[in-house]
């Protein structure tokens, strides 16, 4: 397999290092880790922590349940993970927690931290980490309202995301381009064969060779399923004359077929 220059290096805080072979060893992320396009370190806080027992986390302040990530093996982690980036010629590396209560994650966010060199991840587990920890890290992010149980898969969804943003990470015929969200608007169908599936036929224009009827039906596809799943989406989008018109036409044909 041919090899490229490293485009973007991960620091993984973790407690649970091994999770990370599902990101490191399979499918698109695999690959692009077996052309090392991307670079993974994984640091454990247990080895950072001073105490005979390897602890790592402990109770909250003012009582509640649940224990928390303490301050200092994870500060040691971070300054160890940022010196090791460092070594490698990376200077302004990014050190991102994942947590519910941070900034969702989104295309656009996807992209930039994308461009960054190095990133360093805080997964924490429990409640979360000590507060005064905030000091050492520049983003918080979440992948969605609703939680996990620990920030591994987050990071995994994070990483995943920024991976195949990476220029030849993705084969021609895989191409992100195309994508729902890069956009601003949810990815059309798609069929594959038969042409006909239990009695249920291809759309007639997809078969008919005609390059601007398909790219037409195809952003009309696109519109439809936006604004029924995704309504949010079309308000902050500044659509075209084109778009303004076809959504004009999914609105009309949605009145004839309630009628
Ligand atoms: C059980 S959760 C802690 C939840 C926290 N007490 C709260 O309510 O915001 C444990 C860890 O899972 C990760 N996590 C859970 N849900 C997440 C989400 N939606 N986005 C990013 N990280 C998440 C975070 O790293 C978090 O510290």
């Amino acid at each position: 397999m041919k090899t490229s220059k490293v485009l973007l290096t991960f620091d993984i805080l973790t407690l649970m290092p091994e999770m990370f072979l599902a990101l490191s060893d399979y499918g698109v992320t695999g690959r692009a880790f077996k052309k090392k396009i991307v670079n993974l370190n994984l640091l454990n806080p247990r080895e950072f922590s001073t105490d005979l027992h390897k602890t790592v986390d402990d109770r909250t302040y003012g009582g509640g349940p649940g224990m928390l990530m303490m301050a200092d093996p994870l500060v040691k982690a971070i300054e160890a993970a940022k010196k090791r980036q460092s070594s490698l010629g990376i200077k302004d590396s990014k050190v991102i927690h994942m947590t519910p209560s941070g900034k969702l994650l989104s295309h656009n966010k996807a992209k930039e931290l994308s461009e960054c060199k190095g990133l360093v991840i805080i997964a924490s587990r429990y409640e979360g980490i000590d507060e005064r920890v905030n000091n050492w890290v520049d983003e918080e992010i979440s992948i969605g309202d609703y939680v996990l149980s620990g920030g591994e898969l987050p990071a995994m969804t994070m990483m995943d995301c920024l991976i195949r943003q990476l220029p030849g990470v993705l084969n021609d015929d895989e191409s992100a381009t195309q994508d729902s969200f890069v956009n601003g608007l949810l990815d059309h169908s798609h069929f594959t064969r038969p042409e006909i599936f239990k009695e249920m036929k291809v759309p007639e224009v997809l078969l008919s060779g005609n390059h601007e009827k398909i790219r037409l039906w195809r952003l009309k596809e696109s519109l439809k399923l936006t604004w029924r799943n995704r309504p949010d989406l079309l308000a902050e989008k500044l659509l075209t004359k084109e778009e303004t018109r076809l959504l004009e036409e999914i609105q009309i044909e949605q009145e004839q077929d309630s009628i």
